[in-house]
């Protein structure tokens, strides 16, 4: 999934297999430490892995951290059938009522129609005050500029 160009368009690329595994580290250190993170997605009928979806800590300084962001990833033989939705409802759900967070972030890249339109349906908001750049993308990168959107438990209808 991670070395497919079309998942990874408006993602950093992993410059080898070795950064994804050191990815992969990153996750499971993540859940050791704070007993979430991204969870693996599996089809229901046969088994299979989707992809990924979870909340994180944002790793970074930027205007709006600390903060916690909602995340997702999956392959592409399954996107448009509404599964990153329905495994970000259940992120949120776990993140309001069992982490007790007030807000939950996301943020991407303009050009990113498919996980910004997957916001929307979450009932994110942006607003353009909160465009920043990403500290951790390159400053000559198309993908430095980010749009942030938020949501509250008070708005979440999950
Ligand atoms: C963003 C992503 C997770 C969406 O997951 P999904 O389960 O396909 O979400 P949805 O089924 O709700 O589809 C979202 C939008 O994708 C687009 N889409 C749907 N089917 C598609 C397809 N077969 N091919 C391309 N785009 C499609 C549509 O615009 C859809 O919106 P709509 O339901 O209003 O028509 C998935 O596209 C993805 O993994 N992208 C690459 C990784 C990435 O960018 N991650 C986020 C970084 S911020």
């Amino acid at each position: 999934m991670s070395e497919d160009p079309e998942v990874m368009a408006y993602l950093l690329a992993f410059a080898s297999r070795e950064a994804i595994a050191a990815w992969v580290q990153r996750q499971q250190a993540h859940f050791a430490q704070n007993g979430f993170g991204f969870w693996a997605l599996e089809s229901r009928e046969t088994g299979e892995f989707m992809g990924a979806t979870g909340l994180l800590h944002i790793r970074y300084d930027a205007h709006f951290t600390p903060a916690v962001e909602v995340g997702w990833r999956l392959a592409r033989r399954f996107w448009g059938q509404g599964y990153v939705p329905e495994a970000a409802r259940s992120a949120l759900q776990f993140g309001f009522e069992n982490l007790g967070l007030s807000e939950i972030v996301a943020n991407t890249v303009e050009a990113n129609h498919n996980s910004r339109r997957v916001m929307e349906k979450l009932g994110m908001v942006r607003d353009a005050a909160d465009d920043f750049d990403h500290p951790l993308v390159p400053a000559d990168s198309p993908l430095r500029r980010q749009m942030l959107y938020r949501l509250t438990r008070e708005s979440c209808q999950v």
